[in-house]
């Protein structure tokens, strides 16, 4: 399950090619409702979004800050950060 937050397409564009890659599914954050998600099990957990200011940007945190799953047994987790300089 694939986090993306993309203003301009890069991180959607990451997030895509990862999933394409592993067979995951993408979840735009953006005018996301619900927040509780079901874990398969051993299913990863991935937030991808471009950098700012040399950040997170408020709005993944925001929603990182939100999100509730079921099933989580110490799934893997990880970031994957896009920039531009
Ligand atoms: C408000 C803002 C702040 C940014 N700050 C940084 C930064 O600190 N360092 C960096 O390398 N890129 C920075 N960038 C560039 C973006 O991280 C980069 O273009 C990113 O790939 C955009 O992702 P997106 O197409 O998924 O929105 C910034 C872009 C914006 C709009």
């Amino acid at each position: 399950m694939i986090f993306y937050f993309s203003a301009t397409g890069n991180s959607k564009y990451v997030s895509k090619s990862i999933a394409d890659t592993t067979n995951d599914k993408i979840i735009d954050i953006i005018n996301i409702e619900n927040y509780k998600f079901n874990l398969e099990d051993n299913e990863s957990i991935g937030f991808v979004f471009p950098t700012y200011f040399w950040g997170v940007p408020p709005i993944m945190l925001d929603f990182i800050d939100k999100v509730e799953f079921s099933n989580y047994n110490n799934n893997y987790v990880y970031s994957i950060s896009t920039y531009g300089y």
